[in-house]
């Protein structure tokens, strides 16, 4: 495929993915902190899996958005990932928090992230400059 031609599929792709994240947030139990979030995945055969944060009454166990989605993935045999797509109604950049890096690190590697608002795109980054030097089963030697 000529370079010329894959970029305007990657925007495409991008923009679906932000509007499935957009559509995933409507979902979120945000019931305590009233911050809803919306995650969305692409696996490497460009398949969509969505995910919205979840809170309970013990805090504690709130799971974000991007885990969510990770975990939904998995668990339905997804292996392999290119992006993640995190939207939040705020004008700055919501990045993914830090035990979020850690999952998808484990699970999706060096993804791209791509952060946004409910209007626009705020920030697109790799996940390894997220977290420059992670823990993983690489040290586990
Ligand atoms: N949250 C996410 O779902 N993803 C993020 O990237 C940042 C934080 C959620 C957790 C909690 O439900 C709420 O936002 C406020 O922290």
């Amino acid at each position: 495929m000529r370079a010329s031609s894959k970029a305007p599929l990657r925007g495409s792709r991008v923009a679906l993915l932000v509007a499935a994240a957009r559509k995933a947030r409507r979902y979120a139990r945000a019931d305590y902190s009233k911050f809803r979030v919306g995650a969305a995945l692409e696996t490497s055969t460009g398949v969509i899996v969505t995910g919205c944060n979840i809170e309970n009454a013990t805090y504690g166990l709130t799971l974000c958005a991007e885990r969510v989605a990770m975990f939904k993935a998995i668990s339905e045999g997804h292996r392999r990932f290119r992006r993640v797509a995190v939207v939040a109604d705020t004008a700055k950049p919501t990045p993914p928090c830090g035990s979020c890096r850690q999952i998808l690190w484990e699970f999706g590697g060096d993804l791209e992230v791509v952060l946004a608002n409910l209007r626009r795109e705020t920030g697109r980054m790799r996940l390894g400059d997220l977290l420059p030097l992670p823990f993983d089963r690489r040290l586990l030697k």
